[in-house]
C-alpha cells in the first residue's frame, strides 16, 4: 500500500492530468459540438447515457462501500451462509435491460430519421467515395467538386452515398454519425446543417493503404455565401496569365488530361475535377493545404507523398511542375 501511495499514485495522477490535458472540447472534428440537427440528436443520446451511467456508478459504489464496511473481517465473525436473494437477482437482470431499452429507443429513431425519405426542399448531393478521395456531385446544379463539401445553413441536405471500389464510411462528426458507403448499395444520410463554419471529416472504414489520408471538409455556409459559391463553381475555369498560362499549356499536353477535368481544357474522370481547384483550401483528400510549393511536389511525385495513390509520378521537370502548380492554384 505504501509503495502505491508513494510511487505509483503520483505517476498515475500525472498521467491522468497529461491525458486529460489533451482533450479539447471544440475542434473542427469534435463529436460533442453540434453543427447540425443530426448531431444535436446524437448529443441528446450522449446526455441520456452519461446521466444513466452516473446514477449506476453512484448506486454501485455506495452499495460496495456499505458491504465493505458492514461485512469486513472482524475477530469472531462467521462467514455468511445466505444462499441467495432471488428478488435481488431478478431486479439486477431486469434493470439493465430497461436501461438498454431507454438508450435504444432514441438511437433507433435517429438512425431511421436520418436515412429515410428526403425532407422537402433538400439539397441533394451524391457522394462518391473512392480510393482515396471524395467526389461531391450536386444534383441539378451542375456542380462537381472534390473533398470539400459546401452546404447552406438551415436547409436540409440529402447525401446519396455511392462507391465504385471498396467500402468507405462518410464521417464528419459535427454533422452527424458515420454512414458506410457500400459499392452496389445506396445509403443515404439526411441532416440540416445549423451552425456556419468549417468542419473536418474522415473516412471511417478501413479501405486500403491511404485510408488514413482520406479526409474531407464540410463548409457550412450562410445561404448567401452558398449561392455565391455555387455561382463561382458553375462559372468557366479562369483564364491564366504569365507563368500560369505556360502551366496550362503543359497541363493540356500532359498525361494529366487523361484523368482530370478542367472545363474547356480536359475531360478525364478518374481523378478529381480541377475546374475550380484553387477555390479549395486543401488537396489530396485534405492531406495538404492548397499551396503552390506543396502542389509542385505533389505533381512531381504524388506516390512519394500518399501511399497507393492512383496518380503516377508524371516525369515533369521542376520548372514544368511549378508552372502547372501555378496554373492550378489560379483556378478559383
Ligand atoms: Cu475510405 Cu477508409
Amino acid at each position: 500500500m505504501r509503495v502505491f501511495v508513494r510511487a505509483i499514485a503520483p505517476a498515475l495522477l500525472a498521467a491522468t492530468v497529461l491525458v486529460a490535458g489533451g482533450c479539447v472540447w471544440k475542434t473542427p472534428m469534435s463529436s460533442v459540438v453540434a453543427g447540425s440537427d443530426y448531431n444535436r440528436a446524437i448529443l441528446h443520446v450522449y446526455t441520456i447515457v452519461t446521466w444513466v451511467t452516473v446514477v449506476i456508478a453512484l448506486v454501485v459504489f455506495l452499495a460496495l462501500a456499505y458491504v465493505l464496511a458492514r461485512y469486513r473481517e472482524r475477530p469472531g465473525a462467521v462467514a455468511s451462509t445466505t444462499p441467495g436473494l432471488p428478488a435481488l437477482e431478478i431486479a439486477w437482470t431486469i434493470v439493465p435491460a430497461l436501461v438498454l431499452l431507454v438508450i435504444a429507443i432514441p438511437s433507433i429513431q435517429i438512425a431511421f430519421r436520418t436515412q429515410g425519405k428526403p425532407r422537402p426542399g433538400s439539397l441533394e448531393v451524391t457522394v462518391i467515395a473512392r480510393q482515396w478521395w471524395w467526389e461531391f456531385r450536386y444534383t441539378g446544379l451542375d456542380v462537381v467538386t472534390a473533398n470539400e463539401l459546401h452546404v447552406p445553413a438551415g436547409r436540409p441536405v440529402l447525401l446519396k452515398l455511392e462507391g465504385p471500389d471498396v467500402i468507405h464510411s462518410f464521417w464528419a462528426p459535427p454533422m452527424g454519425g458515420k454512414r458506410d458507403v457500400v459499392p452496389g448499395r445506396l445509403n443515404q444520410m439526411s441532416f440540416t446543417p445549423e451552425v456556419p463554419g468549417e468542419y473536418w471529416g474522415q473516412c471511417a472504414e478501413y479501405c486500403g493503404a491511404s485510408h488514413a489520408h482520406m479526409g474531407l471538409r464540410v463548409f457550412v455556409d450562410t445561404p448567401d455565401a452558398f449561392d455565391r459559391w455555387v455561382a463561382a463553381q458553375r462559372a468557366p475555369a479562369a483564364e491564366p496569365q504569365g507563368a500560369a498560362a505556360e502551366g496550362k499549356t503543359i497541363f493540356a499536353g500532359s498525361a494529366c488530361v487523361g484523368c482530370h477535368t478542367i472545363k474547356g481544357v480536359s475531360g478525364g474522370i478518374l481523378g478529381p475535377d480541377l475546374t475550380h481547384f484553387g477555390s479549395r483550401t486543401t488537396f489530396a483528400a485534405a492531406m495538404f493545404p492548397t499551396r503552390a510549393d506543396m502542389l509542385t511536389a505533389w505533381i512531381k511525385n504524388a506516390p512519394a507523398l500518399k501511399p497507393g495513390v492512383k496518380m503516377p509520378a508524371l516525369g515533369l521537370s521542376d520548372d514544368q511542375a511549378r508552372a502547372v502548380a501555378a496554373y492550378l492554384v489560379t483556378l478559383k
